[in-house]
């Protein structure tokens, strides 16, 4: 029987909760498809700085760099709002992503039909809403030297982040836009700010290049206040979107909106050896610990990992056709509750619900 190493890594807040549920969409997946997988858990995060003293627990990247997959939950909150920045919970990821180098970002936004009521948007906006945010993960202002705050005896301060990009970090992660846009309706914004800005100048004189390559696919240059502005006015005209790390973060969270919640958004990062899955949204305190929140990003991100990381392409249908079933049938999580029929069901429930159609689909 084929086995898969993967390794978990729920973080702080609503990520141990919702990653609960990914694991046991996982165990029905592996029951009907005849394949073992073994759960291996680690820390990071708050959880890992409270337990170890560092943001990535010992022996938690080797676990990774060892396992076919891996499963993330999300980190931080406001507990460790006053830690250190390089002790930040949020390092613990960067760490994982930078030592991995999973550069390619995929962030697919879809407004499902049964959830157009759930946006804030209205219907005619949203409806038909299907796409892809490719964002550069390991560049740019997030790992650009140098960085850092100088204090000065006067009481004043400097601080300073370095947006940098290299021709080849560029290049590559055109390439994931152009293979990505070439299996979907063939057409690519790359998104920039090359009007100001040195690092979009050859952002786009790269992707230009890049493009000759991919003469099947149109290509736009958007910038990114434009595109800002486009995505929650039009989005249905974009089909994929490739962007540099710190506007593809921004423009992620606000695409969330177009599917209705951030709870329904799952994401891959891919590029090194193994992948990482994990839902786009963060640990949501707020609603921490009571059970209430949604758990599908986190299982169409173990989806992800199914037709990414594993090749198990079937099976990863079967889990979003689950969600899909499940979300027609009428059941909703708070989050996405304003459209929905059936009463409001909490994350294990949701959970449960997913779990039965995908053992019912072997
Ligand atoms: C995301 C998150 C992270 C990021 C944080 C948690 C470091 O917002 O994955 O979008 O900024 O990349
Ligand atoms: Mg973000």
């Amino acid at each position: 029987m084929a086995t898969y190493r993967i390794a978990v890594l729920p973080g702080d807040g609503i990520g141990q909760e919702v990653t609960r549920e990914a694991v046991r969409v996982l165990e029905a997946v592996a029951k009907g498809a005849g394949v073992a997988f073994e759960f291996e858990e680690a820390l990071v995060g708050g959880a890992a700085l409270d337990a170890t003293g560092r943001p990535l627990a010992p022996g938690a990247l080797e676990l990774c760099r060892q396992s076919h997959a891996i499963l993330f939950g999300a980190v931080g909150g406001p507990k460790w709002d006053d830690v250190a920045h390089e002790q930040r919970p949020e390092r613990g990821l960067l760490a994982l992503r930078k030592e991995l180098d999973l550069y390619a970002n995929l962030r697919p936004v879809t407004c499902f039909p049964m959830l157009v009521d759930a946006s804030p948007l209205k219907r005619s906006v949203v409806e038909g809403t299907d796409l892809m945010v490719i964002r550069e993960l390991t560049g740019g202002l997030y790992f650009g030297e140098p960085r850092g705050v100088e204090r000065f005896a006067d009481g004043g301060a400097r601080a300073i982040n370095t947006m940098v990009y290299t021709s080849r970090e560029i290049e590559r992660i055109a390439r994931t836009g152009f293979e990505v846009a070439r299996r979907r309706k063939k057409r690519l914004a790359s998104v920039d700010k090359a009007n100001v800005l040195a690092v979009s100048q050859l952002w786009r004189e790269v992707v230009t290049r890049v493009a000759k390559a991919y003469p099947d696919v149109a290509l736009e240059h958007v910038l990114v206040d434009n595109c800002a502005m486009a995505l929650v006015h039009r989005p249905t005209q974009f089909d994929t979107i490739v962007t540099e790390n710190t506007f593809g973060d921004i423009l992620s969270d606000e695409a969330a909106i177009l599917a209705g919640s951030m709870g329904m958004l799952p994401s891959a990062s891919l590029g090194g050896s193994v992948g990482l899955y994990e839902p786009v949204h963060g640990t949501a305190p707020d609603i921490a610990g009571k059970g209430i929140a949604n758990p599908i990003a986190a299982i169409l991100s173990a989806a992800m990992l199914l037709r990414y990381s594993l090749s198990l392409e079937k099976d990863a249908d079967r889990v979003e056709r689950a969600v899909l079933r499940v979300l027609e049938q009428g059941h909703r999580t708070a989050d996405i509750a304003s459209s929905g029929k059936g009463a409001t069901v909490g994350t294990r429930e949701m959970g449960d619900l997913i779990v039965r159609d995908v053992e019912a689909q072997y």
